[in-house]
């Protein structure tokens, strides 16, 4: 089922609620894979419902980003949803969640702004201003469906590390479940994204993957030196690799790493082809 208004959401778990289920949100932007499957399913597994949210956040695009062209695939989503046993897609328009001609007036929004610690960094550093669109819609979906809990995918680890903070900052009532990164059986982190490669940019797209994984065999040999593990990643980049960051940080806090340890997270985004893919793995 699927549902566009906040208000109609609202009556339906106020009557979940009478019955005494416990509510899971899954928050999307759409076009879901098995990734997103993996998460439903898992929602599923753990509540009485499950609310996927569908809902590409202008407020979280840059200017030049791909807000206009991202893939918005709601027909294909909600078959998706019922494979994975979800209850109820929340699929709001821009203007039911920010009100009419919300783009031109976004200075009249509140917004949530998470540490500037969190967000100076890594994905942050290049979108300027993204994690407080991520905060502030992921704060309103909170507050429209008063989730249980909520699901989040490791493949947006520093959203994940970011949300984490805001919930206990702002002592949000509500648990936040991390769900592993589904890859392809090449090592392809899936990705909406991903519907932007065509296959010989597939293959480009692999280095991320090839990357960590070899990073985190010399890790297992016994190199902790960060220096010496970047070093490891050269030989798999090419002309097409635009490499954006490739950085060592800690997987609570985000500060980063000089020498690696078995709480260290290894970040990467690389623009191929014009499209910025990103990937990460916990050492280990
Ligand atoms: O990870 C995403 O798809 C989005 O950033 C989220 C969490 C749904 C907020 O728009």
């Amino acid at each position: 089922m699927i549902i566009h208004t906040i208000s109609e959401l609202r009556k339906i778990i106020k009557d979940w609620q009478k019955e005494g289920l416990s509510i899971g949100l899954v928050p999307t932007m759409g076009a879901l894979h098995d990734g997103h499957k993996s998460l439903i399913e898992k929602s599923v597994s753990m509540c009485g419902k499950t609310v996927v949210s569908v809902f590409v956040n202008p407020i979280q695009f840059c200017p030049g980003e791909d807000l206009d062209k991202y893939p918005r695939t709601l027909i294909q989503d909600e078959i998706l949803v019922n494979k994975a046993g979800g209850d109820v897609i929340f699929a709001p328009s821009p203007a039911e969640m920010y009100g009419e001609g919300h783009i031109l007036s976004n200075d009249f929004l509140t917004y949530v702004v998470p540490p500037y610690f969190y967000t100076d960094k890594l994905c942050g550093k290049s979108r300027t201003g993204h994690f407080d669109g991520v905060c502030t819609v992921v704060n309103k979906l909170f507050n429209i469906v008063r989730p249980d809990f909520a699901f989040f995918g490791e493949k947006d680890r520093q959203q994940l590390i970011i949300i984490k903070k805001m919930v206990k900052d702002l002592n949000i009532p509500v648990e936040i479940v991390a769900c592993p990164i589904v890859r392809e059986k090449s090592g392809l982190a899936l990705s909406s994204r991903n519907k932007y490669l065509n296959e010989t940019q597939k293959t480009d797209a692999l280095a991320l993957s090839k990357i960590l994984f070899n990073i985190n065999d010399c890790f297992k040999k016994g190199i902790k030196d960060v220096n010496a593990l970047k070093e490891t990643a050269y030989g798999f980049l090419n002309e097409n690799h635009d490499l954006e960051y490739l950085e060592f940080r800690d997987a609570d806090n985000l500060e980063e790493k000089t020498v690696a340890d078995l709480n260290t997270v290894v970040f990467i985004a690389v623009k191929t082809a014009g499209v910025r893919l990103i990937d990460n793995l916990k050492l280990g």
